[in-house]
């Protein structure tokens, strides 16, 4: 076990600052009759002393995380569809208002962004590897490639397709290690205006909140302004615009273009400001985010053992890919928490990784409700409150963990 290992950004020096222990794949749902042995893996984070790049210290290969039965939807949630609906519309009307515009994006996933461009007959390209996602994109009428986006990709999809004005990430270039490769691609597919757009959870957001469940196998790079301001330069980029975003708990969404094209936004240089004044990147900060995950790791297991003496009953909401990290950080399984309870078809009637916990449809929450819901869908507690209205009504209590344990 080594607390030092090669930043993928720039090869410096990577120093550990958190260990969340042995995990299993975060969407890797089994057969309750599976008895084959559960890949894991060390769960831990560093950060890069040249170029400040947080990171997971050790790489799980893609082929098992990203296949034909990756489950994850995006269209799982309303305001995600809503929110991509009106990022289509916003691109639609600005990068993509000029003439015969082209947009690529990588982990399209189910095609909830792209739909909207498709619908409005603008030249498309979605490129994911996941094969059953990737068929429900195509089903809504959306061009996919089903391929890991690399620079050789790039080049094929710019010899078959023409330069693009937009190449767009959502929660997937922070999936993916090989960034050498992916920015040579980048580049190559840009026109000289073109922008590289990519937004995922911020680094910012992740130590203010102890979100730490946002720290688990697909989730490779924590990104910040600071860290991704160096490696848009070190791989030939600008790093132009920022913008915050509410979703999934907090993300910023980057936006990249070729040197001397774009002048660099006010947005940028306060939010570098930002980080810079609250020492994000320094030791002491990174340090005292894992003395918090240690508290909420105890808090967690203290309240469920003793709402099982109590006898009440606790169930899951949202078989999310956090709440591996969660369950298997605190050891949780089915004796503390008897389901989760989960909208998307391919997670429902298996075994949450490493916990196993069964995961059941909805149906199972409200028959009959439980005592308390622990909310692992978390960054859609908005939307999940609204819905679930009976479930407080009939006396239940949420359980949350970010960013404390506490129960409303
Ligand atoms: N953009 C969607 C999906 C995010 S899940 C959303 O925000 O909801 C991440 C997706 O990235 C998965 O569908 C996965 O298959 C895909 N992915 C992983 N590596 C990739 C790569 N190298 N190129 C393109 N897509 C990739
Ligand atoms: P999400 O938090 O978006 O992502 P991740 O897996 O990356 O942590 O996952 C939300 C999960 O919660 C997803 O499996 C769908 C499920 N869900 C529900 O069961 N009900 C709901 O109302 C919503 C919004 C999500
Ligand atoms: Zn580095």
């Amino acid at each position: 076990m080594s607390t030092q290992s090669t930043c993928r950004v720039c090869a410096g020096a990577v120093t550990e600052f958190v260990d969340l222990g042995t995990q299993p794949l975060s969407d890797a749902f089994r057969e309750p009759g599976d008895t084959s042995e559960e890949f894991t893996y060390r769960l831990a984070v560093g950060s890069c002393a040249d170029c400040a790049m947080v990171q997971l210290m050790e790489e799980v290969p893609r082929e098992r995380m990203f296949h034909q039965d990756y489950p994850y939807l995006s269209q799982g949630s309303a305001v995600m569809r809503e929110h991509f609906g009106a990022l289509a519309r916003r691109f639609l009307d600005t990068e993509l208002a000029g003439e015969d515009p082209f947009v690529v994006e990588l982990g399209c996933n189910d095609g909830t962004m792209l739909r909207t461009v498709a619908r409005a007959g603008v030249r498309h390209l979605g490129v994911e590897p996941s094969g059953a996602v990737a068929d429900l994109a195509a089903e809504a009428g959306v061009r996919v490639r089903k391929d890991f986006f690399e620079e050789p990709t790039a080049l094929s999809i710019r010899e078959q397709d023409g330069p693009a004005d937009v190449v767009y990430a959502a929660n997937t270039f922070c999936h993916i290690p090989y960034v050498g490769s992916i920015l040579r691609g980048v580049v190559a597919l840009l026109k000289p205006g073109g922008v590289f757009v990519f937004e995922d959870p911020y680094l910012g957001d992740i130590v203010a909140q102890t979100s730490f469940d946002q720290i688990y196998d697909e989730h490779f790079f924590l990104f910040s302004a600071t860290s991704v301001d160096v490696m848009a330069r070190r791989h030939g980029l600008e790093l132009v615009d920022v913008e915050r975003l509410p979703v999934h708990g907090g993300e910023v969404r980057y936006t990249l273009a070729l040197p001397g094209a774009r002048a660099r936004s006010e947005a940028v240089v306060a939010l570098l400001a930002e980080e810079e004044a609250r020492g994000l990147h320094d030791r002491a900060v990174l340090d005292g985010f894992g003395d918090r995950i240690r508290a909420i790791r105890d808090d967690l297991l203290d309240l469920l053992r003793r709402l099982r003496a109590e006898g009440k009953r606790v169930v899951g909401y949202g078989a999310t890919a956090k709440s591996a990290t969660v369950t298997n950080l605190c050891g949780i399984g089915p004796d503390l928490v008897e389901f989760i309870s989960d909208t998307t078809p391919a997670k429902q009637h298996r075994l949450a990784p490493g916990s196993r916990i069964p995961v059941l449809p909805p149906a199972a929450f409200a028959d009959p409700y439980p005592d308390y819901a622990l909310l692992f869908a978390w960054n859609h507690a908005e939307e999940i409150m609204a819905k679930e209205t009976a479930f407080r009504e009939a006396g239940g209590r949420w359980i949350r963990y970010v960013p404390d344990v506490h129960v409303v």
